[in-house]
């Protein structure tokens, strides 16, 4: 290899019949309407969804959260600082809000009449769609209360008054507690109307992988051990802790981010395909996969401080609510290997951390250099293998980088590069995860949801790994400084492979000369 050059990559517009939504009147109530997701995620994903026409006519929203305000007041609070004022307009008097403290059992019956009073003033049939924003241990008791006092009610697929609820993240702490939610919710009500959310499936180029992979004929023939030498998925964060200490603490990147948002993308980028488009098929293959998940290899990791972006940051431990001697891995890299016909033998890296030096989500599939090689190398040289990389964030996009002979006299090979971005191709207004997700919610469309089986296999996946770090503490935490790529165990992890970690922002898209 001598040198790397990039080739734009053109995008034709997608034609084809565009999936519009149907979506009925319906009431989302948002139990822990006071927090951050609320403010953060979930109002301006209901601005942009009216914005863009896609809201139901008849909308409308009941926070509940216990510090007692006004409606106004709520609104206020919950307006985002770049809101379109005409839309604002539109949206803010559709919001209302009810304190209650979950704790307190009559919260429930008090809850159910607020539901019931803004059914009776609108009028017809309506859904429900009841949104637990709230922390992990009170998912139980909000799923018992709501259902107990009836305004969460069992029913049937295909009822106008459709009945729903969105589960947030992490379902469980363990295969345990996930079983024991899982049989208490659905001893009130359907599998069909639990969301089990993991926004990473909202992502447009998570989605995109279905796409890719079962729209095109010309990968599914190497997607698989003769073709690929193995798989990185990559989830790295510059974010600390931030204001999360007490949640984290308990939780740890492995329940945070490997239970869901990386095992979902590897259950996506090794699934076999589905026979039909549809949840309950999808959602079979997914699930089929995990069944065949084992992790052999686990390197956790803490960061100290460090440098990040020019500024100098504190080690975890220094963090506000963060205990002194805290053994809570922030970064983790797992070797899976999936147990199938397809994946024998093919090692999937997994790797996600705070405090990283590149903001960075890609998933790259790196391809088998050639049995044997024609062409001289210059001395000490080695072949670059082909790489395909979903690029989920920060930019969205693909690239695949592969091999040609350089210009000239003489056969010189050098790494080529071709970036397809969503930017690019079809401009702004991609939609938010939680766009996505919600607006599926009210149309009854679960294949973006976890199902129960899948959230269980997942939880087989990484339960080992987290009770055995539970079991020995770490000797040498803090093991890496912030800003840099992650502990050196990591790097020895994957080397046995005969590979090396890609560099953070490897894969950053490049724009074409115009
Ligand atoms: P916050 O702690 O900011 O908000 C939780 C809210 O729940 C608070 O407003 C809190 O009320 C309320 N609450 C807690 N206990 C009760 C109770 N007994 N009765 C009534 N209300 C209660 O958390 P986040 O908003 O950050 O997260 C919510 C959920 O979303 C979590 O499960 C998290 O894992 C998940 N999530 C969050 C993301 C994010 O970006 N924030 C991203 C992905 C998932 P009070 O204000 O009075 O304490
Ligand atoms: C959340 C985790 O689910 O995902 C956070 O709880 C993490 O710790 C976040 O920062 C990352 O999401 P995104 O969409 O920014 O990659």
């Amino acid at each position: 290899m001598t040198g790397t050059i990039a080739l734009p990559m053109q995008a034709e517009p997608l034609h084809g019949p565009q999936q519009a939504r149907r979506v009925g009147p319906c009431t989302m109530v948002i139990l822990g309407a006071g927090g951050d997701l609320t403010r953060r995620k979930l109002i301006p994903a209901l601005l942009h969804l009216l914005g863009d026409g896609l809201l139901p006519a008849d909308f409308a929203v009941l926070g509940v959260g216990r510090k007692p305000m006004e409606d106004a007041r709520f609104r206020e609070d919950q307006r985002p600082a770049d809101a379109d004022a005409a839309l604002w307009e539109q949206l803010a008097p559709r919001l209302r809000y009810f304190a209650a403290d979950l704790d307190v059992p009559d919260s429930f019956a008090a809850i159910a009449e607020r539901v019931e009073a803004i059914e009776a003033e609108r009028g017809g049939e309506r859904g429900r769609l009841f949104y637990l924003a709230l922390p992990p241990s009170v998912y139980a008791e909000a799923v018992e209360g709501l259902a107990r006092s009836g305004t969460l009610p069992r029913r049937d697929p295909g009822d106008p008054r459709w009945a729903r609820v969105i589960i947030e993240k992490p379902f469980g702490s363990s295969l345990a507690t996930a079983e024991a939610l899982n049989r208490m919710v659905k001893s009130h009500i359907g599998e069909h109307q639990v969301y089990r959310i993991d926004h990473y499936l909202g992502k447009e180029t998570v989605q995109n992988l279905l796409v890719f992979r079962f729209a095109n004929s010309i990968f599914e023939p190497v997607w698989n051990r003769h073709h690929i030498h193995h798989v990185q998925i990559t989830a790295a964060e510059t974010l600390g802790v931030e204001h999360r200490a007490r949640y984290y603490e308990e939780a740890g990147v492995v329940r945070d981010m490997f239970q869901n948002h990386l095992l979902s993308l590897l259950s996506l980028t090794a699934m076999e395909p589905p026979a039909t488009f549809r949840a309950e098929a999808v959602r079979d293959e997914k699930a089929k996969v995990l069944g065949a998940v084992r992790v052999d290899g686990a390197v956790r990791g803490q960061y100290g401080p460090g440098t990040l972006e020019g500024e100098q940051v504190p080690g975890y431990r220094e963090e506000e609510g963060v205990a002194t001697d805290s053994p809570v891995p922030t970064y983790a890299a797992l070797r899976c290997r999936v147990d199938n016909w397809r994946w024998d033998g093919v090692p999937f890296f997994l790797r996600s951390g705070k405090r990283l030096a590149g903001r960075d989500t890609e998933i790259a599939v790196q391809f088998h250099t050639p049995p044997h090689l024609m062409f001289p190398l210059e001395p000490g040289a080695r072949l670059s293998p082909s790489v395909l990389v979903f690029q989920v964030q920060p930019d969205e996009g693909l690239s695949l980088s592969f091999q040609l002979k350089q210009p000239g006299s003489g056969v010189q090979i050098s790494s080529a590069r071709m970036d397809f971005s969503y930017q690019e191709a079809f401009g702004g207004g991609q939609r938010d995860a939680y766009e996505t997700l919600l607006l599926d919610c009210m149309a009854g469309d679960p294949m973006l949801f976890l199902r129960s089986d899948a959230t269980e296999a997942a939880w087989r996946i990484v339960d080992p790994v987290i009770e055995r770090w539970e079991r020995e503490p770490p000797r040498d935490f803090p093991n890496y400084a912030a800003g840099s790529a992650g502990p050196a165990a990591a790097d020895q992890l994957i080397r046995e492979a005969g590979t090396t970690w890609r560099s953070l922002g490897a894969a950053r898209l490049r724009t074409p000369a115009p």
